[in-house]
């Protein structure tokens, strides 16, 4: 996130606007209906988000094969879903915004479904045995909608633009161009296989598998990411295209595509992308992934998403400060992925520490110099009253979850030493590469490696509704 969505977030914030978010659409079952035998759960277990993602299995594969024309601003889609039931099933959900469903299959018998509001319900021929793994397929058609959050979320999901899609997801917009298990507690493996008029170039996560194959002016392009990733981080951005693509200096591959209209950003971004990529895996360890990259494209999202090994920049070329933050995500939020939002300071925080580390490796201000001039705000201002370890859903990216997040990241490091500090951002990543973590296992392990108690430090940073005082942050 730059300043400029900073800024923007601080704006939305005193508009006090309230409206539904998506996930608060009708429940799948009307509530005057007893419950269903072995039903999955239409939400899995956010209590911020008490709709996203589903209850009763685990997806462990999505091959989607889409097919899209800008013009028309249509969209084919055919989702193969691998999961694993991990309770009997009677019937599960799925979620999914707009389209006309062709048909559905579980284990290639044809299942009946019902739909309501974003939740689209899957009845199998006959019940799945607790541990059973099944396999789903959805074919649908349509003209995917983003979601335009009249709240302080913005315009994300699948995002038509002149020449193409600006696919971005964050928070819960994978829903909006295939049926998903859509929350970040259920991370898979995707492969991609995308149509698109000739000229045009599909990017996804991951690397290209082949070749693009073009017949009768249309052109497909395959690609895979063999790494657990979850849905808000699945891409299919599509559209004109400038690309430079090779190896980082450390080695690793790096892919970056602007829409030509950033065409003097190729460069740059590439440069920009390769140096931090290698220092990031000095710093936080290995680079969890296949390649490295990023997109920028010609939809003004006021905002980047770490969209897993391809970044995107939403109408803007980044400055290294920016870069520096997605790329630190790909091992925070991507590699080791939160199970609940109100985590999200774990990946908020976590980038945005990093681009004051970025600073100072470069010799510009130090982390503790930007973090005494964010401590120089006043009592009153927001960041203190808005505890970033607290999700808030209208709010989600709040200034706080990314500034004091890392506020209180910067405190950890005071608190216990430059050599345990970033010996433990190292194990924190090898002990949690491609799962889930949790605050508290992050507090458990920061105690753990410097043998001191945090608990009131942690308190006072994440959870109180005020400015920590200093005691509280030795
Ligand atoms: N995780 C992104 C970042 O910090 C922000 C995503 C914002 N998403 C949104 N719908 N506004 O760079
Ligand atoms: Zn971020």
């Amino acid at each position: 996130m730059g300043p400029k969505r900073r800024a923007a977030a601080m704006t939305g914030a005193l508009l006090t606007v309230f409206a539904c978010s998506p996930s608060n659409g009708a429940t799948a079952l009307p509530s005057d209906q007893p419950p269903i035998a072995d039903a999955g759960a239409s939400g899995i277990g956010d209590r911020d988000f008490p709709l996203d993602g589903n209850g009763g299995y685990d997806v462990s594969h999505y091959g989607l094969r889409l097919g899209y024309t800008p013009r028309t601003k249509q969209l084919n889609g055919a989702a193969t879903i691998q999961a694993k039931a991990t309770q009997r099933l009677s019937r599960f959900n799925l979620d999914l915004s707009g389209f006309e469903i062709g048909g559905v299959s579980v284990d290639g018998q044809e299942a009946t479904f019902s739909r309501s509001g974003d939740e689209l319900t899957v009845i199998p021929a006959k019940p799945l045995g607790k541990g059973a793994r099944f396999v789903v397929k959805i074919t649908y058609s349509g003209k995917p909608q983003p979601v335009k959050d009249a709240s302080n979320l913005g315009t994300y999901g699948w995002i038509p633009t002149s020449d193409g899609a600006f696919v971005a997801c964050e928070p819960n917009g994978a829903k909006t161009w295939f049926p998903a298990n859509d929350h970040p507690a259920d991370k898979a493996r995707f492969d991609f296989e995308i149509t698109v008029p000739r000229g045009l170039t599909a990017l996804a996560n991951g690397e290209m598998v082949g070749k693009p194959e073009t017949s009768a002016g249309r052109t497909t392009f395959t690609w895979r990411e063999r790494h657990p990733m979850v849905t808000y981080l699945a891409t299919a951005t599509l559209g004109r295209f400038e690309m430079r693509q090779g190896r980082t200096p450390g080695g690793i591959a790096n892919l970056v595509a602007v829409d030509p209209s950033f065409g003097t950003a190729l460069d740059g971004v590439y440069t920009t992308t390769a140096a931090v990529t290698d220092y990031w895996s000095e710093v936080f360890g290995p680079y969890p992934f296949s390649s490295t990259g990023g997109v920028v494209d010609n939809f003004s999202a006021g905002y980047a998403l770490e969209n897993q090994t391809k970044p995107m920049y939403g109408g803007f070329d980044p400055d290294e400060s920016i870069i520096a933050h997605e790329l630190a995500h790909q091992w925070f939020g991507d590699s080791l992925s939160i199970e609940r939002w109100r985590d999200l300071w774990l990946n908020e925080g976590f980038a945005t520490y990093a681009e004051w580390l970025w600073s100072e490796h470069k010799g510009k201000a130090t982390a503790q110099q930007t973090f005494d001039s964010y401590y120089e705000r006043p009592a009153t201002d927001p960041i203190w009253a808005y505890p970033p370890g607290v999700a808030q859903p209208k709010d989600l990216f709040n200034e706080s979850v990314y500034t004091r997040g890392a506020m209180a990241l910067h405190a950890v490091r005071k608190a216990i030493g430059d050599p345990a500090f970033f010996k433990l951002l190292k194990d924190w990543n090898a002990e949690h590469r491609y799962g889930h973590v949790t605050t508290e296992q992050f507090v458990a392990m920061a105690e753990k490696a410097s043998g001191e108690r945090l608990g009131r430090l942690f308190d006072a940073w994440l959870f109180q509704p005020r400015k920590p005082v200093t005691v509280e942050t030795q």
